[in-house]
């Protein structure tokens, strides 16, 4: 393990509405030049978390606890770090586009109908780098040809872009200033399967390419297990279970994980498996319920008085050495095979 900074810390995150707390006391470290993958249901809290990552948290929110982003001093030296919960409008805007940007999932809302891609594009690398106006044309028509925009589409308007073309239009745009943190809230809901890969391999491909972390946002466990180096799994806006993707993903430890994983469809479909698994029975609850225990419990076959009395806290599983943690009474003693659990339960 790296003794390196983090990129972003978060600790006991909580985002409430009138009151009810939606986001309910998140811990959790961004590395930089990781990709790490936000899953669970939805209404987990993985859009409010993956927001407040860049400081872009609803209006009528209150937030407490910190994300704090690691400073960028000369090489070598540590410099300050800034915290977000809580930054002015003008701290926050200094950080957009420059150390961290959003791709949100509906890339619609991200562009302006009324001016050309191209255009917005050389808007935002003037802003960011204080070039001219004809070398922000060339650094725009770079983004683009990186993400697989033809030069001859600078002039067009988002509307007379296909929905794949103008998903990368919003990945260039939001990385025209080198951000070192990109977080994408479920950035290919919207497109087929071809282009869902090809959008997913360039926000991963920009650790290569950069050194840039991606915070990804998804409902889409098979992305995970594809691009995901770390996963972090909420359930009703709580840790539920994070650590390496693939370990994960392979054997999970907590029984939310396992009970989403038993209702995907097998990636290679399994002789005599090959339907579609039934889903975890129960639906999450609303935000700030319950007021005790795990808030799991009423759809887990493994709850007893503790789970319904007592909230579980995150705890280390397996060698110290890959952090995984679960957030289950249970974790010491689990089934080997929680998915077939869930099957049995279903
Ligand atoms: N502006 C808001 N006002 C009140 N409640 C909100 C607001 N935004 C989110 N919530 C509530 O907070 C909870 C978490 O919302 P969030 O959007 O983070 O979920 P999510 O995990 O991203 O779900 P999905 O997969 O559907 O996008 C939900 O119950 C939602 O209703
Ligand atoms: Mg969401």
């Amino acid at each position: 393990m790296s003794a390196e900074e983090p990129l972003l810390s978060v600790r006991d995150l909580r985002i409430s509405f009138d009151g009810a707390e939606a986001v309910r006391g998140l811990s959790f470290d961004v590395r930089a030049g990781e990709v790490l993958a936000l899953a669970g249901e939805s209404g987990a809290g993985k859009s409010l978390t993956a927001r407040a990552l860049l400081g872009l948290v609803p209006r009528d929110a209150a937030v407490r606890g910190s994300v704090r982003l690691r400073g960028r001093g000369p090489s070598g030296q540590r410099a300050a770090g800034t915290e977000l919960v809580g930054a002015s409008r003008r701290t926050l805007a200094g950080l957009w586009g420059r150390r961290v940007a959003f791709v949100p999932q509906d890339a619609l809302s991200a562009l302006s109908p009324v001016h050309p891609v191209g255009d917005q594009i050389a808007a935002a690398v003037r802003s960011l780098h204080g070039v001219t106006r004809r070398e922000a044309q060339g650094r725009a028509a770079g983004a683009l040809d990186r993400v697989g925009v033809p030069a001859a589409r600078l002039g067009a308007y988002p509307h007379e872009l296909s929905g794949g073309m103008r998903q990368r239009a919003v990945i260039a745009l939001a990385t025209a200033g080198d951000p070192e943190l990109v977080v994408a809230d479920e950035p290919t809901t919207a497109l087929d399967p071809d282009l869902r890969d090809q959008v997913l391999g360039l926000l991963a491909e920009r650790r290569e390419t950069t050194g840039g972390s991606l915070v990804l946002v998804t409902h889409d466990l098979e992305a995970v297990r594809e691009r995901a180096d770390r996963v972090l799994v909420l359930y009703a806006g709580r840790h539920a279970e994070s650590g390496p993707a693939a370990p994960v993903l392979a054997r999970p430890r907590a029984p939310y994980t396992a009970g989403l994983l038993a209702s995907l469809p097998p990636a290679v479909p399994v002789p005599g498996r090959g339907r579609r698994l039934p889903a975890i029975g129960g639906t999450p609850p609303a935000p700030g319920e319950p007021a005790t225990g795990c808030a799991f419990a009423p759809r887990c076959p493994l709850a007893d008085g503790r789970c319904r009395a007592e909230v579980p806290a995150p705890r280390p599983v397996g060698a110290p050495a890959d952090g995984r943690e679960v957030s289950c009474h249970h974790a010491a003693g689990l089934p080997a095979s929680l998915t077939a659990l869930f099957r049995e339960a279903a």
